[in-house]
């Protein structure tokens, strides 16, 4: 199956977005063709510092190296070196009636929350349902949020084909009901516009702190606690196998311990779950080089594609002459 995901650049890593999406999409290049690329375009909608938008691409790249992403296996590049997109989102204006880009939910919360739109953000779903067929791509994994965009996608997958045969393959989203959301420190959903993240490459000394600052109730020392709903056992939970589980429980169930020693507890187990890709992403930090090569050499792959599905898209659509 062809699975496209589309990564927006937008700062550091947290384990909500590990065990909610990263993990999974890392998982599927076993089974699956994935193709993952770094959404920069999109991204320029919310960053609009130069400066900060390039290091944060050069951030993701090499984030989503260290936690896994393998070139060999999955065509990884990042969205502005295959300049076709450009050209297929312009194409695909065609086919998008006002109505779609009005009722997208996505850009009704953000301009509810007082964003003064610029028409990028007004078009995004456009430029997503580009990215998404120019590749023919299958199966969308995206949050709930996503949604729509994919259906929009299809959509205009659909006007295209009636007009000019089947050029597009139809995609379909994909939500995993089953990824249970990761709490934050403050036990709400862990997301980084609420400041409540654990991050995944932060330096030892900051996750101790954010670990500290998990709320916990009172129940003193010399009382048995109740793991089911303790935020530090919802995430320890996240690193652990059963026989582990069932150990940290039973120090829930035994006076003695508090939630101190819990904390202590997850930091290390979150430490050394991450020790390898820590390790990965240190080197791949030192070698930047490198990994432009990678996106460089993915880019190439995704652009010969790009190209043979463009020339048939210009010559149904007149623009080859
Ligand atoms: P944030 O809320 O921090 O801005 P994003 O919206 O960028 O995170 O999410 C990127 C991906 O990570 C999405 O696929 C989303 O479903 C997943 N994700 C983010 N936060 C969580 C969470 N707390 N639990 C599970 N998955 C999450
Ligand atoms: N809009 C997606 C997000 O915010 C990122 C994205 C851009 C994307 N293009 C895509 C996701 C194509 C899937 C397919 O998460």
């Amino acid at each position: 199956m062809k699975v496209l995901a589309g990564i927006q650049p937008s700062g550091d890593l947290h384990i909500g977005n590990y065990f909610g999406s990263i993990k999974k999409m890392i998982e599927r290049q076993e089974s699956d063709s994935v193709y993952a690329f770094i959404a920069n375009y999109h991204a320029m909608t919310t960053v609009g510092d130069g400066e900060r938008l390039s290091t944060l691409t050069m951030q993701a790249a090499t984030d989503f190296l260290a936690l896994g992403i393998e070139p060999e296996k999955t065509m990884f590049w990042v969205q502005s070196d295959v300049k076709e997109v450009l050209e297929l989102y312009w194409v695909l204006s065609q086919f998008t009636p006002m109505g779609f880009l009005e009722r997208a939910h996505s850009y009704k919360d953000k301009v509810a929350k007082g964003i003064h739109p610029h028409h990028s953000l007004f078009s995004y779903p456009v430029l997503m349902a580009a990215d998404i067929l120019l590749f023919d791509s299958e199966v969308i994994p995206v949050g709930k949020d996503q949604i729509q965009h994919v259906e929009i996608a299809r959509d205009m997958a659909i006007r295209f084909n009636n007009e000019h045969g089947d050029i597009f393959r139809l995609p379909v989203h994909q939500v995993d009901d089953e990824v249970a959301t990761v709490p934050g420190t403050d036990g709400a959903k862990m997301s980084k516009s609420y400041g409540n993240t654990v991050n995944i490459f932060g330096d030892e000394k900051m996750i101790q702190k954010t670990i500290k600052k998990i709320v916990t109730d009172a129940t003193p020392l010399e009382e048995p606690k109740a793991y089911e709903n303790c935020n530090i056992y919802a995430l320890a939970k996240l690193f652990l196998g059963p026989s582990e589980l069932l150990a940290l429980q039973e120090r829930y169930k035994t006076p003695g311990e508090g939630y101190g020693h819990f904390k202590l507890y997850l930091h290390d187990v979150m430490w050394e779950y991450f020790r390898p890709y820590r390790e990965k992403r240190a080197y791949y930090a030192a070698h930047q080089d490198e990994v432009r090569d990678i996106l460089k050499a993915g880019a190439d792959k995704a652009r010969a594609i790009a190209q043979e599905k463009m020339q048939i898209v210009r010559s149904k659509t007149g623009i080859a002459y």
